[in-house]
């Protein structure tokens, strides 16, 4: 038996990945850690699967479940909203799970920053603008920040940022960016990207607060960068006439003429 891990994706419950799906419908478990995971996922359970939402458990609670479920050869899939790699707790299950010596596999997710940028139809990263995409969050109730991490330092960079958890903090967030990407950078909330009220506000530091006012404070994805602006953008070279590559070689010189793979 085996604990599958999966990454539920954003929302829309078809953005699950054939992989994620099929691991669902042959578990005779089913653990989903509440709100943010699609109820409609669970239709995937085969007929008669025990479903248990973990949001109310402590980390003992769901171990326990875990290794009742190893005791009695039976296979769980472990659903986590997006994906797995970035805020899901999954790592102190693991961490649980080796010292108990109970086999898992992972399975990845759409996280909801892609989900966000899908949302508002843009490319995250643009040559010339910003190369780079800082995933992050502000200091919460469950988890503190580590001192270096702080948005002053990332924002030094002038990167893409991409803020988790951190709607309720709008107001910090604001205080401390607009010295570093100045009051007209671009901003946009997404709200609940890929559900069915899923909201966008865009607007520029100087004016979210305002903006996003009546917005919710949860399930909130804050996106700050140039990118974001209608500014323009050089092409990248990739798909340039002249751009000499493996797939498309520039000219009967190229040393990639004759190039077996
Ligand atoms: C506990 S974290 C989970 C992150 C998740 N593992 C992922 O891959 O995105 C929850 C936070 O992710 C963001 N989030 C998750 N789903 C979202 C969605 N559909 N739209 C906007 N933000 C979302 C919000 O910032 C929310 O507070």
């Amino acid at each position: 038996m085996t604990i599958h891990f999966i990454g539920a994706g954003p929302g829309a419950p078809d953005l699950i990945t054939l992989r994620g799906r099929d691991l669902i419908a042959a578990s005779p478990i089913c653990l989903y850690a509440g709100s943010l995971v699609p109820r409609a996922l669970l239709d995937h359970c085969p007929p008669g699967a025990r479903i248990v939402n973990s949001a109310p458990m402590t980390l003992d609670e769901i171990i326990a479940i875990l290794a009742e479920a190893h005791a009695a050869g039976q296979d769980v899939a472990r659903l986590h909203s997006g994906d797995l790699s970035v805020w899901s707790a999954m790592g102190e299950q693991l961490r649980r799970l080796k010292a108990m010596d109970i086999p898992y596999s992972i399975t990845p997710g759409v996280p909801s920053f892609a989900a966000a940028a899908a949302a508002l139809g843009t490319e995250l990263t643009l040559p010339g603008v910003s190369q780079s995409v800082v995933l992050t969050r502000t200091s919460g109730r469950a988890s503190a920040m580590p001192p270096r991490e702080s948005l002053a330092a990332f924002g030094a960079s002038g990167a893409t940022l991409a803020i988790h958890l951190s709607i309720h903090a709008l107001h910090q967030v604001v205080a401390e960016l607009v010295p570093l990407y100045g009051p007209d950078c671009p901003v946009a909330i997404i709200w609940r990207a890929t559900w069915p009220d899923e909201r966008i506000v865009r607007a520029t530091l100087a004016t979210i607060e305002e903006a996003a006012k009546d917005g919710p404070e949860r399930t909130a994805l804050i996106l700050v960068g140039p990118v974001l602006g209608d500014g323009d953008f050089a092409e990248s070279s990739l798909y340039a006439p002249g751009y000499d590559r493996r797939f498309r070689p520039a000219s009967t010189q190229s040393r990639f003429v004759g190039s077996e793979e």
